[in-house]
């Protein structure tokens, strides 16, 4: 079968090869992949991984065999998941809990931009809850999980203030109160601020945090560091710095769970991941795009 595979020392960072089929554990079904989507971290990935290496995280397909331990959905079921690796390719094994099933009115692409920045947007906001009423700032909010995280704060009654890079940056985004360009033009306190461009952002995202609010610090788009000290915090009181990894944050078998959460509510139609569809031949191509700030919300790849 074909399967994407590391060459952090060709011509392009990745490219289709032949490779051996999967053979799933017991625990694990056997997945034809037919979309799958592209994360910030992976472009990091590409070039620290040895040649060979299997990237692919966000999946969605059919079962074409269940797990043999009979866990998980049956086989011809659409389903969502995610896995470590090696996802990219014509068919991969997935664990039986870190899959969902798709609702009927779920296409599989919109499916396949919701693992890793679906569940990042989540969890993140749950260091928020209860959010109705809360004024919620979110940076990065053009990208992967800032688009999802916009919807979901929405969703949960939070006014929602989106910080994008420019004019062209939020004209997809659904659910902010307000659009701001650039956090620097950002007014008042917000009691849950997510925070992923790093540098003079979280130093701004510190200035703007309410008394007990939190940031949750889950990126650092930008490289940079950001110096801070307690004087800084002594007025906003008692306000929280919370570093944050989707993959950690709550238990493995949580995975399944909120992965269905996450496609019921795109099925209600109050979750609508924005795609940019390609083939998964031209996914080198795409990963500087996306390195690059041009890329709306999620890039997502069709096994064609
Ligand atoms: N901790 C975790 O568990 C976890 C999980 C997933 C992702 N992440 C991290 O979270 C961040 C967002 O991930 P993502 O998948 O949403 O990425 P993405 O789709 O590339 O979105 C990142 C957004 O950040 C904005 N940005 C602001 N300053 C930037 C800068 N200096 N360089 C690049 N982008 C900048 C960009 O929008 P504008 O151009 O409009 O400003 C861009 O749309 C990344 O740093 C990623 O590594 C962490």
């Amino acid at each position: 079968m074909l399967a994407v595979v590391n060459t952090p020392g060709g011509s392009a960072p990745v490219e289709l090869r032949e490779v051996a089929e999967p053979q799933p554990a017991p625990n694990e079904a056997l997945v034809e992949v037919r979309a799958f989507s592209l994360n910030r971290g992976e472009l990091r990935l590409f070039q620290i991984r040895p040649e060979g290496w299997r990237p692919g995280q966000d999946i969605s397909g059919v079962v074409l065999k269940q797990a043999a331990d009979g866990s998980g959905p049956a086989a011809g079921t659409e389903v969502v998941a995610l896995t470590d690796n090696a996802g990219w390719a014509e068919r991969t094994a997935v664990p039986a809990h870190r899959m969902a099933a798709l609702p009927d009115n779920v296409l599989l692409e919109e499916a396949a931009a919701l693992p890793v920045a679906g569940l990042t947007a989540l969890r993140a906001l749950r260091h928020g809850a209860p959010l109705l009423g809360k004024r919620v700032l979110i940076t990065g909010a053009a990208g992967g999980v800032g688009h999802l995280a916009t919807q979901i704060a929405a969703r949960s009654g939070a006014r929602v203030t989106a910080v994008v890079g420019g004019p062209e940056r939020g004209h997809h985004l659904r659910g902010a109160e307000e659009i701001v360009e650039g956090i620097d033009t950002v007014q008042g306190n917000f009691a849950l601020i997510l925070e992923s461009a790093g540098g003079s952002s979280l130093a701004a995202a510190i200035a703007h945090i309410e008394a007990k609010g939190t940031i949750v610090v889950f990126g650092n788009s930008s490289g940079d560091a950001t110096a801070f000290s307690f004087r800084d915090l002594a007025e906003h009181p008692n306000a929280r710095i919370q570093g944050f990894s989707y993959f950690t944050s709550e238990a493995e078998e949580r995975f399944g769970p909120d992965l269905a959460l996450l496609v019921s509510l795109v099925a209600d139609g109050s979750l609508k991941p924005h795609l940019v569809e390609h083939s998964w031949r031209e996914l080198a191509q795409i990963g500087p795009q996306l390195r690059d700030r041009q890329i709306r919300g999620k890039a997502v790849f069709h096994i064609d």
